[in-house]
C-alpha cells in the first residue's frame, strides 16, 4: 500500500470526481496540439490595458481600503452595480441585499450544495450536466439524478415525475448555452417546467455563466424571473472580463443569500477585496455592452465556422446541436463510435476534445459525444483539427 492510499481521507473525498479536464489540459499545453478540450475564452477579449487602468485608480484612490480585509457580502458599489445591471432580466428591482459577491460562480456551486444537500439528499441534474457541479456537490454526497437534455429542454414530463417522486431539495440547471451541450431551454420548455405542480420545496440553482455571451438577443425569461422565490442564479465575470481573476455572484431571495454569506464566511470570509474594486472601476469606467457585443460577434463566427468545417468534414451521420451562444457543440457520433476510442487515436494526431461520458455520473451514459470548444482555437486549427476529427470517423466507420 501506498502512503497516500493510506491517508485517513474522509468519506466525502471517496466519490469526488477528479476533473478530466484539468487533466486533459495538461496534454494541451504542447503547441503542436489542437485543443478543442479546454473552456477557455479567448484571451483577445482580456482587457488588458482597461483593467490596468483600473487598477491603477483604485491603488491611488483606495490602496489602503482595497488592501485590508473586507465583508463577506462584497464590496457595496459592485453589488449595488451587479443589482442595477440584473434586473432587467430579473424583471424586477433587485436589491444589493439580494446581491452575494463570490470567488468564482464555482464557490456558489459549493455553498448551495453546504446549505442544501444532506448525505442521501436527491438533487437532479441535467444529463450531461458540468463537471464542476458535480464535483462540488458530491462534497455533500447527494444521490445525483440526470434529467435527459434534448435541443429546446428536457422532456416536460420526465422534469414533472422526477420533481413528484424525488422532491430534491435542488434542481441544477444550466438553461442557456449550456456546458457542455451549448443547448438552450426554450421559451415552452422555461414556462412549463416553471409551471409545475410538484414544486415542493425545491430550490432551483440556475447556473448563468454563459447567460450574457447570446449570438442574438433574446428575451428568455430566466427562471430566476419566472419564479423569484425559490431560484438562486449564478452569473460569473469570468467568461466576460477574466476568469483568473475570480470574480461570479449570486443572485436570488434575501434569505438565501444571508445564509450562503454565513456559510461563505466560513470558506474564504470574503471574495478579494481587491479585485471586486477593480473589477468594479473596470466597469463603471467602460461600456460593458460594447465589450460584450465584441465578444458576441466572434464567438457567433467561430462557430459558425466550427460548424461549416464540420458540415464538409463529418460523415452525414454524425449531429449536433446548434448553438445559439457560450463556448461549446456537443456533437454525436453513430451509435457504433466510442467518443473515447476517438480521442485516443486523435491524441496521437495532436488533436483532444473532451468524451461526452466526463458530464455524466454514469461513465457508461455519453459515450458516444463529444464536447467540442470553439471559442479559443485559431480558424486555421479549427479546420485542421475537424480534417483529422472527420477522417478519423471514417476510418473508424468502415
Ligand atoms: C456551467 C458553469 N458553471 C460555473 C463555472 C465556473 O465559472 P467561474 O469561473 O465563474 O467559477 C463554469 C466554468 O466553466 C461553467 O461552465
Amino acid at each position: 500500500m501506498t502512503i497516500t492510499q493510506s491517508r485517513p481521507f474522509s468519506e466525502r473525498m471517496q466519490n469526488m470526481p477528479e476533473s478530466f479536464i484539468r487533466e486533459i489540459l495538461k496534454v494541451s499545453s504542447n503547441p503542436e496540439v489542437i485543443s478543442f478540450a479546454g473552456g477557455l475564452p479567448n484571451p483577445k477579449f482580456f482587457p488588458v490595458d482597461r483593467i490596468a487602468a483600473a487598477a491603477e485608480r483604485v491603488f491611488s484612490k483606495q490602496g489602503t481600503s482595497a488592501l485590508q480585509y473586507w465583508v463577506t457580502e462584497g464590496y457595496l458599489p459592485l453589488r449595488d452595480y451587479i443589482a442595477q445591471w440584473q434586473s432587467a432580466k430579473a424583471g424586477r428591482r433587485l436589491a444589493a441585499e439580494e446581491i452575494l459577491v463570490l470567488s468564482g460562480s464555482q464557490q456558489g456551486l459549493d455553498l448551495m450544495g453546504k446549505l442544501f444537500l444532506n448525505p442521501g439528499s436527491n438533487a437532479l441534474l441535467e444529463g450531461p450536466s458540468y463537471l464542476g457541479a458535480i464535483q462540488a456537490m458530491s462534497a455533500y454526497q447527494p444521490e445525483f439524478h440526470h434529467l435527459k437534455i434534448y435541443e429546446g429542454g428536457p422532456d416536460v414530463n420526465e422534469f414533472n415525475k422526477a420533481m413528484k417522486t424525488l422532491k430534491p431539495p435542488l434542481f441544477y440547471c444550466i438553461p442557456n448555452f449550456q456546458n457542455p451541450t451549448g443547448n438552450t431551454y426554450d421559451l415552452s420548455h422555461r414556462q412549463a417546467m416553471a409551471a409545475t405542480e410538484y414544486n415542493n420545496d425545491t430550490i432551483w440553482l440556475e447556473d448563468n455563466p454563459y447567460g450574457e455571451i447570446y449570438f442574438e438577443k433574446n428575451d428568455l425569461p430566466d427562471f430566476f424571473n419566472l419564479l423569484p422565490e425559490r431560484t438562486i442564479s449564478l452569473g460569473s465575470f469570468s467568461k466576460i472580463i477574466s476568469p483568473g481573476m475570480r470574480m461570479g455572484w449570486a443572485a436570488g431571495p434575501k434569505d438565501i443569500i444571508k445564509r450562503m454569506s454565513i456559510a461563505k464566511q466560513a470558506s474564504d470570509l470574503h471574495s478579494n477585496n481587491l479585485t471586486q474594486r477593480i473589477i468594479y472601476q473596470f466597469l463603471i469606467d467602460n461600456a460593458l455592452e460594447d465589450h460584450l457585443d465584441a465578444i458576441r460577434i466572434f464567438y457567433k463566427e467561430q462557430a459558425n465556422f466550427m460548424i461549416a468545417e464540420m458540415m464538409q468534414y463529418f460523415p452525414p451521420q454524425v449531429t449536433w446541436i446548434k448553438p445559439k451562444g457560450g463556448m461549446f457543440i456537443w456533437v454525436t457520433l453513430p451509435d457504433h463510435i466510442q467518443a473515447n476510442a476517438l480521442l485516443k487515436t486523435a491524441i496521437e494526431q495532436n488533436v483532444i476534445f473532451v468524451p461526452g461520458q466526463h458530464f455524466f455520473i454514469d461513465p457508461k451514459q455519453g459515450t458516444t459525444s463529444l464536447r467540442m470548444n470553439f471559442s479559443n482555437p485559431s480558424k486555421n486549427e479549427i479546420t485542421k483539427g475537424i480534417k483529422v476529427l472527420g477522417s478519423l470517423v471514417y476510418d473508424m466507420m468502415e
